[in-house]
């Protein structure tokens, strides 16, 4: 196949990319985002501030965009993300225990309801996760006011909600076996145990030279599917050029097609032109759009 989207569906998989709807008038963005891709996630139109500024009261406007459009293309959409310490309004951290917990049941609800039906896999949770060796919890809104239980709780609520997406923990530093990813993957085991609603694990899979592609990233994916879930590549990015930036890529498309369960693989943008990271060049097109080294490191991967 000639195209991410199509080389990625003939191994039985997805590959999508983060989106922002600021740049849905832009022709060269759509005609690469329509050719390449097969999935996308709103870069950051679904996250709490951008739907629940105000409480109770939802703007849907830019996700709708987003998501209509990949539904006029036939792609799908994951939903990112419902529970995260960031992007959070000030109102909801305001909030105590028994308010926060009926605002985060209500956004939850009220946002896969607003999606029903649309959505391939929510991030439910984003981030609960400490960096470092400790495996605790990172300090929160939700963490600190509702303990351990709120991340249950949330998955909880998204399966009644939409029993059809399916339901992922997300998060970073959990590519290769370490602490915190075996922190995450102590609690999907003990989640699968007791019957807890949850689908898929999501590795962000930031990269840099300060943070490679970890060499035990597949054996890491495998360890999670074996417990019975999806795993997918969420918002891959890897800064560099050249080379050594396609050979990375090449190793983490090789270790998605690796693991069965792998089912697909997100790059967090369409262009280095709008790329989130400081150092600019992390993604697949350059900044006039041109097919980078990267790019055909993973067409020839996948
Ligand atoms: C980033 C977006 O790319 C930026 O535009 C925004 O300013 C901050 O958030 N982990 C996540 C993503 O789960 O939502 C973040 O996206 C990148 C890190």
């Amino acid at each position: 196949a000639s195209t991410l989207g199509a080389a990625a569906a003939e191994k039985g998989r997805y590959f999508g990319t983060a989106v922002a709807a600021s740049h849905l008038g832009e022709s060269q963005y759509v005609s690469t985002l329509n050719t390449e891709f097969n999935s996308v996630t709103p870069e950051n139109e679904m996250k709490w501030d951008a739907l629940e500024a105000t409480r109770n009261s939802f703007t849907y406007t830019s996700a709708d965009r987003i998501v209509s459009h990949a539904q006029s293309r036939g792609m799908q959409v994951r939903g990112h993300t419902l529970v995260w310490h960031s992007q959070l309004p000030s109102w909801v951290s305001g909030l105590g225990a028994t308010d926060l917990r009926s605002a985060m049941n209500n956004h939850i609800t009220q946002v896969m309801t607003h999606y029903k039906g649309k959505i391939h896999s929510w991030d439910v949770v984003n981030e609960a996760f400490q960096d470092g060796s400790s495996g605790a919890r990172r300090s929160s809104p939700f963490q600190d006011k509702l303990g351990n239980g709120f991340i249950e709780e949330a998955f909880r609520t998204a399966r009644a909600a939409d029993p059809n997406a399916k339901l992922c923990y997300n998060d970073y530093n959990t590519d290769g076996v370490n602490a915190k990813s075996t922190a995450v993957y102590n609690m999907v085991k003990d989640f699968k145990a007791r019957g807890v609603p949850i689908d898929c694990v999501g590795f962000q899979s930031h990269f840099n030279s300060a943070s490679p592609v970890p060499s035990d990233y597949q054996a890491n994916l495998q360890r999670f599917a074996d417990l019975g879930v999806d795993v997918q590549i969420t918002e891959l990015d890897i800064e560099g050029s050249g080379t050594a930036q396609a050979n990375s890529y090449s190793s983490v498309v090789k270790a998605c097609l690796a693991v069965s369960r792998c089912t697909g693989i997100t790059v967090w943008g369409v262009t280095d032109k709008y790329s989130w990271r400081a150092s600019g060049t992390p993604l697949l097109f350059d900044s006039n759009y041109v097919k980078k080294p990267a790019y055909t490191a993973v067409l020839t991967a996948l």
